[in-house]
């Protein structure tokens, strides 16, 4: 199996020259956070407008590479009416590790970053966002996309989890890829905010490549050489569809990931900025210790994730507060799903990582 990763690796080498050329890039800084300068502790936060007036909202959500598409309450947008969101396709976007379902209107909007920023160029985006006009919590029932779609499964009695209209403070920037199979079907790469530019100080180059970086500074928006420098990519495969899909939409990255001393499962990561925790699926032969009554590994498991390019390896316990370990790490045997491990934020304090929506690969690179 590592040498698939290997040999998928090596051949993306050859096409590291593709953002030769491309020049335009800017940075939106993470806010500051109190979480004593060790960044990935907690959510890390940015600020967005919907207008590039002194006058508009700001708004300070999540960047949460676990979900995508700006999921916002239309309670506090104060242009936002109702006739307006009537226009607009109804939408629904369920987030499994919280199991909420947020529902409201997809509204077309500018996206404004760095507003008022002299040390940040603005960044203009145009994208569909979820304005959210009510949520429920799907705590009866186990959710299923398919079925269930805008509401949450009846609880075994008939009733239905109770609904919150008129939200107030949902802020979620989902940025990811590949999150149409959980929950998200309306996900879709047009809905991210990183990747549909309109300019970066008032222009865009033609040269622009979308795709942006995550580090400990916050997110570099658009591929060029100079930034991908030191890069090693992995290559996404294209999701099988039989109805037409974005040229930016990519499946997820591929790992070998096991717990203490077994042989890797092939599978798939997450590296979830929403998260502090992490969630792995192997098949149902893994051998796994588990504390008493709880699906949580025992402090001491070793985990290793291997993307054949980069390694996130860590002790459970060990060094959580600095290193790449979650908080906790929740496992489920099963021989029916893929091996899956979402590895939680705490990865991107040891590694850089880049999505190029352009070419379909994942950059990684140490932190130094
Ligand atoms: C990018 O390069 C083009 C020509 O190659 C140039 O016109 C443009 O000013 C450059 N943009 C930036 C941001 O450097
Ligand atoms: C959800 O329901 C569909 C349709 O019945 C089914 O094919 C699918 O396996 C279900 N998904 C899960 C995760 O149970
Ligand atoms: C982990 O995240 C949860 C939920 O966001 C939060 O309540 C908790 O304080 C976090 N734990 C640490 C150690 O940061
Ligand atoms: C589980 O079984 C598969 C084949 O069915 C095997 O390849 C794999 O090594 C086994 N894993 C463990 C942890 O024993
Ligand atoms: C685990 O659950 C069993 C059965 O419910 C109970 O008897 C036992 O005390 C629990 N153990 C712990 C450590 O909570």
């Amino acid at each position: 199996m590592k040498t698939f990763l290997q040999a998928l690796s090596i051949g993306c080498l050859l096409a590291a020259s593709a953002t030769a050329g491309s020049n335009a890039s800017a940075l939106i800084p993470f806010l500051p956070v109190d979480d004593g300068g060790i960044t990935f502790t907690d959510y890390q936060n940015v600020n967005f407008r919907f207008a590039a007036k002194a006058a508009s909202t700001n708004y300070i959500p999540f960047v949460d590479t676990g979900s995508t598409g700006m999921v916002i309450s239309a309670a506090d947008i104060p242009e936002w009416t109702a006739e307006e969101a009537e226009r607009y396709p109804q939408g629904w976007e369920y987030l499994s590790s919280s199991k909420k379902l947020y529902n409201g209107n997809w509204i077309p909007k500018d996206v404004y970053f760095n507003f008022g920023d002299p040390n940040h160029e603005l960044i203009h985006a145009q994208v569909p966002v979820l304005c959210v006009t009510s949520v429920t919590v799907c705590n009866g029932a186990k959710y299923n996309a398919t079925i269930n779609k805008g509401s949450c499964p009846k609880n075994p009695d008939g009733t239905l989890p109770p609904i919150t209209y008129s939200p107030k403070r949902i802020r979620i920037m989902g940025v990811g890829f590949d999150r149409q199979g959980d929950g998200m079907p309306q996900g879709t790469p047009d809905k991210n905010p990183f990747i549909n530019i309109v300019s970066i100080g008032g222009t865009l180059s033609k040269d622009f490549r979308a795709g942006y970086i995550i580090t400990k500074k916050g997110i570099t928006i658009g591929l060029t050489e100079a930034n991908m420098d030191g890069m090693q990519y992995v290559q996404l495969p294209k999701i099988h569809s039989t109805v037409p899909r974005s040229p930016y939409d990519w499946g997820a990255i591929p790992a070998c990931m096991s717990v203490d001393s077994a042989p890797c499962s092939m599978g798939t990561a997450l590296l979830d900025t929403g998260l502090n925790n992490s969630y792995i699926t192997l098949p149902s032969n893994a051998s796994v210790s588990t504390s008493p009554n709880t699906t949580l590994l025992v402090e001491g498991s070793r985990v290793k994730v291997d993307f054949g390019v980069a390694t996130d390896d860590f002790i459970v316990g060990v060094n959580v507060k600095r290193g790449v370990t979650p908080t906790k790490v929740s496992v489920t045997l099963s021989d029916a799903r893929v091996p899956f491990i979402n590895t939680g934020r705490h990865v991107y304090r040891a590694l850089e990582v880049a999505f190029d929506a352009v070419g379909g690969r994942v950059g990684f690179r140490r932190v130094s």
